[in-house]
């Protein structure tokens, strides 16, 4: 089973993404569709006193403005609003549900028009006036203090504030990471269809199908046939699409109140109204031993969240998950503020305190004079210490090993400023990654028709992972078909059920969901064969059949075999439909983690204070890689976030209004083309017969983790300053 699955197989979608056949959900068309424009609230507080929309409803055009006192009904109770992946604390955002204000961006109204500009026109012509009854606040470090502790992630181990403060050698730092904002290419859109009949077809930009459908039942009180979702295509979304998200709340509303199909779009700027990777301080304490093991670990999170939800990820806790420690304790802090709930952006949680702790283990390193690869070394753990459980595999050892002599690690000089380049001083920084080796419930449908072509199905999106391939090389492989004769349907509420894509659960999950299925037609196609006259295959138990190049054969002996065709003619079978939900094996036996282990190289102007990574290695342990060619671009694309993270992003607000003043990606900094350079991924290779059948543990988040800290590690080499204040620009330098 490996004519596809391991090979950097091209992706099957390319083509229809390349040429613009690829349809995402802003693009798609209906008759008399409406367009919908979002009016949003000014002050991040308060109450709307009064909401005067006569002028924009009178220009030609507008149809309508759609406001919290002028709407159709919407669902009171909490619950209504909870999605598949809400925050388990707290009461979600209902547009237009209210008069109150929750947020500065908060949408208002909606301004319906026969097309987009008239709407965009008319909403500047929407007059508020607002009550600012409170004080509000939306400044983390300003209200550390009043952190409220929400969660307790993992137990402690010992007594780690007592050892801490007897650790011969000992590093305690806050590291401070800004909000950033998602910002996916493609902008939030969703278009409702109206059928004429109240039935809606929704095409959302979500990693959730069903998880949308869902809720707008709920919220809007429909039948599960009322509505169907689809997301055939996502032009990115990192997490910002897991939830469901305000502009399919506003177009079904809209499509309810008019009867007419209505589109809604939102603009870069008001994409800055939704969720965001939380500010955080994180606090982090390390204390060791004199001869370099450590003894202590303390990691306390901060976190910004808003009034209406608690949100909170794992940000601490990864040290048990790398490094022995006798010590440990872990708290997770969140201040409440006037701001949007923040949400998942990859690798939530991880990312930000894997960066906090590897720049400790760095700073460690220096104090104990180590060269940080051998500190982490000496504490490396072969068992997660929370849960004492060993690794269904875990060859970070290897990545160390292959990364450094890759990058060349073991030329470095150790002393800050000793390396040069021209007027360029030369830094390099390593850090460990790791996240987790997630698998969730998937269902998929093959058909296999005589012809000997298979559809497979399943409700999942693909967010531009590979997700179409993926599925697409293990149904190749496991039917023996050429993955020509491959087609994959995905992302419409109406396939087998899938969760919403992320986590870097998907696959691991849908892989298996297709071998399921894949088995159940082998099943039936060994019984068909065995069944013809004289079958070369009588006697044959089903466990000993492959398919193999369109045949049905006995393994290890190809001569014995029968064409897939003709066995389904013979058994008069046009078709052979399966679903097969996948089946993971409760296993509490073991810990399952990616890992890796990230070098970069930094050239910065000694004069200018201008950073540039010059090259960054990747060493990655995720199991076996299904896709060598899509999983090397998941990696790179972390990498390039992480860059961002390191150097660049940064959601400015001005606390004096509760506002954002960098909404729109001129001014929130990623990283362009110039600031790439060499990235190198390296495939560490894995073997694991634990985790699943295929040894799969997927690969979407895992990229991210440990560059940001690898780059600021590499910063201080170059420099001699360490940075704790994320992103490190340049006047940090001077
Ligand atoms: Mo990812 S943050 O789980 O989409």
């Amino acid at each position: 089973m490996n004519a596809y699955v391991g090979t950097p197989t091209s992706r099957v979608d390319g083509r229809a993404k390349v040429t613009g056949a690829a349809k995402y959900a802003g693009e798609f068309a209906a008759d008399g569709l409406l367009h919908g424009f979002v009016v949003v609230a000014t002050i991040p507080r308060g109450r709307i006193a009064r909401l005067d929309a006569s002028e924009a409803l009178k220009v030609k055009g507008v149809l309508d403005v759609l406001t919290h006192a002028h709407r159709p009904p919407l669902a009171d109770k909490d619950e209504a609003w909870k999605d598949e992946v809400a925050p388990e604390e707290g009461s979600p955002f209902r547009p237009l549900y209210d008069d109150s204000i929750k947020f500065n961006g908060q949408p208002i109204a909606l301004v319906v028009a026969e097309d987009w500009e008239t709407a965009k026109f008319a909403a500047t012509l929407v007059h508020v006036e607002y009550r600012e009854e409170q004080a509000f606040a939306t400044d983390l470090e300003a209200g550390r203090s009043k952190a409220i502790e929400v969660k307790q992630p993992l137990k402690p181990r010992g007594d780690a504030a007592k050892a801490l403060a007897g650790a011969a050698v000992r590093h305690e730092a806050d590291y401070v990471l800004p909000t950033e904002h998602h910002n996916p290419m493609e902008l939030y859109a969703s278009t409702v269809v109206w059928d004429g009949n109240g039935r809606l077809t929704v095409y959302d930009k979500t990693q959730g199908v069903q998880n949308v459908q869902k809720f707008l039942c709920s919220v809007f009180d429909k039948k599960v046939n009322d509505i169907r979702v689809l997301s055939p295509y996502v032009g990115g979304a990192f997490g910002s699409g897991l939830r469901p998200q305000y502009q399919v709340v506003l177009a079904t509303l809209a499509a309810l109140a008019l009867k007419r199909s209505v589109r809604v779009v939102l603009t870069r700027q008001q994409m800055y109204g939704l969720g965001h990777r939380p500010a955080t301080i994180e606090r982090v304490g390390l204390g060791a031993k004199p001869e370099g093991t450590l003894n202590a670990v303390v990691h306390e999170a901060t976190a910004v969240t808003s009034r209406y939800e608690d949100f909170a990820r794992n940000d601490t806790g990864w040290a048990e998950q790398l490094y022995k420690s006798a010590n440990s304790r872990y708290s997770h802090k969140l201040v409440r503020l006037d701001v949007s709930t923040p949400c998942d952006m990859r690798a939530p949680g991880a990312a930000s305190g894997v960066c906090a702790l590897e720049c400790a283990m760095d700073e460690l390193a220096v104090a104990l004079k180590l060269d940080p690869i051998e500190l982490r070394l000496k504490c490396y753990s072969d068992r997660d210490q929370s849960e004492d459980l060993p690794y269904t595999s875990k060859q970070l050892r290897e990545c160390y090993a292959r990364g450094a002599e890759a990058f060349g690690w073991s030329s470095r000089n150790p002393t800050p400023r000793a390396m040069r380049d021209g007027k360029e001083l030369v830094g390099w920084g390593m850090a460990t990654g790791v996240w987790e080796a997630l698998q969730m419930p998937v269902a998929v449908r093959i058909v296999l028709t005589a012809n000997g072509h298979a559809e497979v199905s399943c409700a999942a999106s693909d967010i531009g992972t590979g997700t179409y391939t993926i599925v697409a090389q293990v149904a190749a492989d496991t039917l023996g078909l050429p993955i020509e004769n491959i087609s994959v349907k995905l992302a419409d509420s109406t396939l087998p059920q899938a969760p919403v894509e992320g986590g870097s659960w998907m696959a691991a999950s849908s892989a298996h969901a297709v071998l399921g299925a894949a088995e159940d037609i082998r099943q039936d196609l060994a019984r068909l064969a065995r069944a013809m006259p004289s079958s070369p295959l009588a006697g044959v138990g089903a466990a000993d059949v492959i398919l193999v190049d369109g045949t049905i054969a006995k393994n290890g002996d190809k001569t014995r075999a029968i064409s897939i065709a003709d066995a389904m003619r013979h058994g008069k079978l046009e078709r052979i439909e399966k679903q097969k939900l996948n089946h993971f094996a409760e296993d509490k036996s073991h810990a399952r983690n990616t890992h890796s282990a990230v070098f970069a190289e930094v050239k910065v102007d000694e004069q200018l204070g201008v950073i540039r990574v010059t090259r960054i290695v990747s060493a990655v342990a995720a199991g076996r890689i299904l896709n060598t060619k899509t999983g090397r671009s998941q990696i790179m694309g972390g990498v390039v976030w992480g860059i961002g993270m390191a150097l660049h992003e940064e959601t400015m607000i001005d606390h004096r209004f509760g506002r954002i003043m960098n909404a729109n990606i001129a001014e929130y900094h990623i990283p362009v083309n110039a600031d790439i350079r060499d990235i190198d991924v390296i495939f560490v290779e894995e073997r694991d017969d634990h985790i699943n059948r295929l040894g799969v543990k997927g690969l979407g988040e895992i990229g991210i983790v440990g560059v940001p800290a690898a780059i600021a590690n590499a910063v201080y080499h170059a420099t001699g300053k360490r940075i704790r204040r994320f992103p490190i620009t340049l006047d940090k330098l001077l």
